[in-house]
């Protein structure tokens, strides 16, 4: 499995990732940002496939379109977005169907959006925490995988809940991640073994033709 992380902020998430040994081929972001620094300081590639425009007229289906292509580049077959700030367009689920994951600091479907933690605090909940999902062309939207709670504090400010928040995800992403890596290893080597035990098998008189 060859995974490319799809990142644009601090990069814990990824420093988390990097630091579970996951096999990272390449980080992409979409701005000048620290993860950049965490995958050259791990030895994996990294790209700036920087935004043109955060304006209307910013082509997103366009620059979807080069995001794909630096994954394939790099023989991606696992996406794991890990705090990307562009929303990515049709190309990329088309290209890696059921094959992007994503973590987000609510409980989906509450919250969805990029100030999940502002609005879980404004709503005054006392338990959030953060989803891990398959990714679907609707923003925070997909089947969930993993979920864990966090209590809302008295006194939490967004930064302060959001960090703890993070410390979950940090532990959270990582396994899931692992968990999935080994089940599709475990569905190619299981198609691997089902195509050799075809090609092995021993032809029967019979099975020549159709009319035999
Ligand atoms: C995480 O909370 C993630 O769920 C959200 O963005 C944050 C990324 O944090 N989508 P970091 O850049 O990994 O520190």
């Amino acid at each position: 499995m060859r995974i490319g992380v799809l990142a644009s902020g601090t990069g814990t998430n990824l420093q988390a990732l990097i630091d579970a040994q996951l096999p990272i081929v390449v980080v992409v972001v979409d701005r000048p940002c620290e993860a950049i620094a965490r995958a050259q300081r791990a030895g994996i590639p990294a790209v700036l496939a920087e935004r043109a425009s955060f304006g209307p007229d910013f082509d997103r289906v366009e620059y979807t379109h080069g995001v794909v292509d630096t994954l394939e580049q790099h023989g991606v077959d696992l996406v794991a977005m890990a705090g990307f700030g562009t929303i990515l367009e049709k190309p990329i689920h088309d290209r890696f169907p059921d094959r992007i994951v994503n973590t987000h600091p609510a409980l989906l479907p509450a919250f969805k959006g990029w100030h999940a933690v502002r609005e879980a605090l404004e709503a005054g909940v006392k338990v959030t925490g953060c989803t891990v999902h398959f990714a679907r062309l609707e923003v925070d939207d997909g089947p969930i995988l993993a979920q864990q709670a966090v209590p809302v504090l008295a006194g939490d400010t967004v930064e302060s809940l959001h960090e703890r928040i993070k410390e979950v995800e940090r532990e959270l992403y990582p396994r899931v991640l692992r968990e999935l890596v080994a089940r599709l290893d475990g569905a190619k080597v299981d198609e691997a073994k089902i195509d050799g035990a075809e090609r092995d098998r021993p032809k029967l008189e019979a099975e020549g033709t159709a009319e035999a």
